[in-house]
C-alpha cells in the first residue's frame, strides 16, 4: 500500500491564506448583506497597465499565425525577457548579471518554495520571525525543519531570527551557524527594510560561514528611500553567496498572470565546488516547461518606457494607500510600522488583544480582512498586517470603519 510523505503530516493546520480565505467565506455566508473589504492577502487590485495589455494582445495574435506560433518556451525563459531583466534590473544598478544566470519562472512563490530542493536535507535554515510562511513550509515538506511544537509554534531544527519593534524589525546575525539564510527586503510581512550597509554585513557573514542567502526581493519596486539596495548584488561579494528571487506580481500586477525569475550567479558554489546555477538549470529543465510566451512578452513590456511609467504610477497609487492607512491608524492611536518602502503596514494590536482576536474583531465589527501577525511566526503575535493593495476608495472606507470600532 502506498504511503504519503510523512513530512507533510508534520505541517500545522492549513496554509495561512487558506485559513483566512475559509474564515472570510464563512463570514460572508452568515452576513450576506455586508460588504467585505480585503486588506489581507497581498493581491493587487489595479488592472494590468495599458502597454502590458497591448503586448499580451500582440503576442496572442502571434499564436494564430503558423509563422509566429510559439510552443514550449526555452528552459531559462526567452532571451528578449532575460535581456530586458539583465539591463533594467541589474546593469542599470552597476551589476553584471549574465543571461544564463537568470531563470524565468511562473512566479517568486514557486521559486521560493522550490529552490530548497537543490540543497542537502541536512542543511540548517535560518529565517526571520515573522516570515513569509512559504519558506518554512517548503523546507518542512522536504524534511529539513525537525518537529513542529504546537505550543511555541516553532520548528525544532530551524534558526529563528526575531524581528520586532525592539530591533527595528532587522534580524540580528544568528548565534548558531546556518547553512541557508532566508532574507526578504523590503520585508513581507513587517514592511520594514534594512540599509545597504546592513545588507552588506549579511553578505560578509554568509561568505565567512559559507552559507547561502536566499534573497527575496519581490517588493524592491516599493523602495522609496536612499541607501537601500535594490538588489543584493549591489553588495560586494554577493555573487559568491546569494540567490535572488524576483516577482512581477507586486511591481506590475502579475498576481493572476504569473511571472517571476531567479538569479543564480555562476560564482555561487557549494563546499565541493558544485555550481548551484547548473543544478537549478537541471532542475528547471526537468520540472518546468517555461512561463507562457504571451506572459513573457507582457513581462518585457514592463521594461518599455510606457511600461515603466505606467507601473510606477500604480506603485505610487498603492503607496498613497499605504500612507492613508499609516496616518489614519496613527491618528486613532495605533502604533504602526512599515508602509514607507513596502506596501505592507504592520500595526500593534491593542493591549491584551491577540492577533487572531484582532482579526475576528475587524471582520465582525468592520467587515475588514487583514492578516494576523502570528500567522507569520511567533514573533508576529501582537501584530497585524494590512496591505496597501486595495483600491483607494476601499482603503478610505476600511479606515473609516476601523475608526468606528
Ligand atoms: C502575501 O500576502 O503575503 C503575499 O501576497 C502572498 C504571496 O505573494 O504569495
Amino acid at each position: 500500500m502506498f504511503k504519503v510523505n510523512d513530512n507533510y503530516l508534520k505541517l500545522p493546520g492549513s496554509y495561512l491564506f487558506s485559513t483566512i480565505g475559509r474564515k472570510v467565506r464563512e463570514y460572508k455566508e452568515s452576513n450576506p448583506d455586508k460588504e467585505v473589504i480585503s486588506l489581507g492577502i497581498g493581491d493587487v487590485t489595479q488592472p494590468l497597465a495599458p502597454s502590458i495589455i497591448k503586448s499580451i494582445h500582440e503576442a496572442t495574435d502571434e499564436m494564430a499565425d503558423g509563422q509566429t506560433f510559439k510552443g514550449y518556451a526555452p528552459d531559462l525563459g526567452y532571451e528578449f525577457l532575460r535581456s530586458a531583466i539583465s539591463i533594467n534590473d541589474y546593469k542599470s544598478r552597476g551589476v553584471d548579471i549574465a543571461l544564463d544566470e537568470i531563470f524565468v519562472s511562473d512566479g517568486a512563490k514557486s521559486d521560493s518554495g522550490n529552490i530548497q530542493e537543490i540543497f542537502s536535507v541536512d542543511n540548517k535554515i535560518a529565517v526571520c520571525d515573522p516570515v513569509y510562511p512559504v519558506y518554512i513550509d517548503a523546507n518542512a515538506m522536504a524534511g529539513r525543519t525537525g518537529d513542529f511544537n504546537a505550543d511555541t509554534s516553532l520548528w525544532s531544527n530551524v534558526i529563528y531570527m526575531p524581528c520586532t519593534a525592539e530591533n527595528g524589525f532587522a534580524p540580528e546575525l544568528p548565534s548558531e551557524t546556518p547553512d541557508i539564510i532566508y532574507l526578504c527586503f523590503p520585508n513581507n510581512p513587517t514592511g520594514a527594510t534594512i540599509s545597504k550597509d546592513q545588507l552588506q554585513k549579511w553578505v560578509d557573514y554568509a561568505n565567512s560561514v559559507k552559507a547561502v542567502i536566499i534573497y527575496d526581493a519581490a517588493y524592491e519596486a516599493y523602495i522609496s528611500e536612499a541607501n537601500i539596495a535594490h538588489t543584493i548584488y549591489e553588495c560586494e561579494g554577493a555573487k559568491t553567496c546569494a540567490i535572488e528571487l524576483k516577482s512581477f506580481s507586486k511591481n506590475a500586477g502579475f498576481t493572476g498572470t504569473r511571472l517571476g525569475y531567479t538569479v543564480i550567479p555562476k560564482e555561487l558554489k557549494d563546499e565541493n565546488g558544485v555550481m548551484l546555477n547548473s543544478l537549478w538549470a537541471r532542475r528547471h529543465g526537468t520540472k518546468f516547461n517555461g512561463a507562457p510566451y504571451i506572459i513573457q512578452r507582457a513581462g518585457e513590456a514592463v521594461y518599455s518606457e510606457a511600461g515603466k511609467r505606467e507601473t510606477k504610477a500604480q506603485i505610487d497609487y498603492y503607496m498613497n494607500n499605504a500612507k492613508i492607512i499609516r496616518d489614519g491608524l496613527a491618528d486613532i492611536g495605533y502604533t504602526v510600522f512599515g508602509g514607507v518602502n513596502a506596501p505592507y503596514i504592520w500595526l500593534k494590536t491593542p493591549e491584551g488583544v491577540s492577533s487572531w482576536q484582532f482579526f475576528d474583531l475587524l471582520l465582525d465589527r468592520a467587515s475588514v480582512v487583514g492578516t494576523p501577525g502570528c500567522g507569520f511566526g511567533p514573533s508576529g503575535e501582537g501584530y497585524f498586517r494590512l496591505t496597501a493593495f486595495g483600491t483607494t476608495e476601499n482603503t478610505i472606507k476600511a479606515l473609516g470603519r476601523i475608526k468606528n470600532i
